[in-house]
């Protein structure tokens, strides 16, 4: 694929615009083909729509530039989330979050009750808690900044904890992005990302990302994808690719956003509390400072209202769009709790808000508009 650069000279804006192009050739193309093929002719290295084709490498090397590792895309985050828990044998402990993506906590919690893994479930952000569940684990899944309290693990210090004990350490990396974090430098085996949300950007296609630099877990992971079949289609893998051009302008701007609105909130006396990591008043902005290049652009604030008003807030914006999921380049909230599996420990409140690319005065008027409608003084 794409030849003549040294990626790690390069700044992500580069990256994200150079990588995953196809060789240069007079009148070659300088997008990779949309390959429509379940099978290939005999001979050649793919073989099968199962096991590759030329849209999929186009993005896994995109992304492996950005994260420092290999890739292996998947059909969706949860695809390439249960890729990496097939890894385990039968009844292996695993350490994770008891309030991380409610998506991933959900499949836990079955395969715990099943008896498939014994999970031993903690609250990430408490390095001590985690430090203390680690023996005898096999595996230690992170995911920071958590969704949707938007906490920041100590990851550095947890990564080496789990290193020593013998763990596979796994980071969902998702809400924060290679801009911000890339959790292989920082030690873990396993990155991994729902390619949905930041790194596609454009609500319109789901899909799933395993990175890791260890030869082995890729070839495991790669088995799983083939023969458990979460593949993407080759337009999906088109279309992320299409919108990683964009991912680093779309993450700065949205990043800008986010920190201007989580001040303004901060400031607002119908707000209880606001998580952002990039708040000076934020529990974990000395962390977040210490490791991370950013602080992302999801914030969450409680609001002092009943649930029926903070409903009706949602429901009354009308440049933000409530709903669930994040990372597009619309602006998206909604109150978390309205899923009945969120975690109890996320108060009923809470608004988890995926800051967009709008016009900040705009966005901060439909907020204001919002409080009005839902008579929230
Ligand atoms: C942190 C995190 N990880 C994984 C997922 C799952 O990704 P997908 O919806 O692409 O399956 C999500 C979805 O919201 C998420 O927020």
């Amino acid at each position: 694929m794409s030849k003549g650069h040294d990626w790690k000279k390069l700044a992500t804006e580069s990256q994200v615009v150079a990588a995953g192009r196809p060789e240069k050739k007079p009148d070659g193309a300088l997008n990779p083909a949309i390959a429509l093929n379940s099978t290939f002719h005999e001979g050649g290295p793919i073989g099968y729509g199962r096991y590759g084709n030329e849209a999929w490498s186009a993005l896994e090397e995109a992304i492996s530039v950005l994260e420092g590792g290999k890739t292996l895309i998947f059909s969706s985050g949860m695809a390439a989330i249960s890729s990496v828990y097939s890894l385990l044998p039968q009844g292996a402990i695993i350490v994770a979050a008891e309030n991380g993506y409610q998506g991933t906590t959900t499949m836990l919690k079955k395969m715990h009750e099943a008896k498939k893994l014994e999970v031993r479930f903690v609250n990430l952000p408490n390095t001590d808690e985690v430090l203390k569940a680690l023996p005898g684990a096999q595996m230690l899944y992170l995911e920071s900044p958590t969704n949707p309290a938007i906490e920041v693990v100590d990851l550095p210090v947890v990564i080496a904890a789990g290193k020593k004990a013998g763990s596979i350490v796994v980071v969902d990396s998702t809400l924060a992005t290679p801009m911000v974090q890339n959790p292989l430098a920082l030690g873990a085996d396993i990155a991994l990302h729902s390619v949905t949300k930041y790194l596609s950007g454009h609500s319109d296609i789901l899909l799933g990302c395993v990175v890791t630099n260890d030869e082995s877990i890729f070839e495991r992971v790669e088995q799983a994808r083939r023969y458990g079949g979460a593949i993407p289609g080759p337009f999906e893998a088109w279309i992320a690719l299409r919108g990683l051009r964009t991912f680093a302008l779309r993450m700065q701007r949205s990043q800008e956003n986010a920190m201007e609105l989580a001040k303004r909130l901060e400031k607002d006396p119908r707000v209880l509390k606001v998580r952002y990591p990039g708040l000076a008043s934020d529990p974990y902005h000395e962390r977040a400072k210490s490791f991370m290049k950013g602080f992302g652009a999801m914030i969450s604030f409680e609001v002092k209202a009943d649930i029926a008003q903070i409903d009706k807030m949602c429901n009354s914006s009308t440049l933000i769009t409530n709903a669930t999921s994040l990372g597009g380049v619309e602006s998206i909230w909604e109150r978390r709790r309205r899923w009945a599996t969120e975690s109890h420990t996320i108060p009923e409140n809470l608004i988890r808000f995926s800051v967009g690319i709008e016009n900040v005065d705009d966005l901060w008027s439909d907020i204001q508009s919002c409080f009005l409608a839902a008579k929230i003084n």
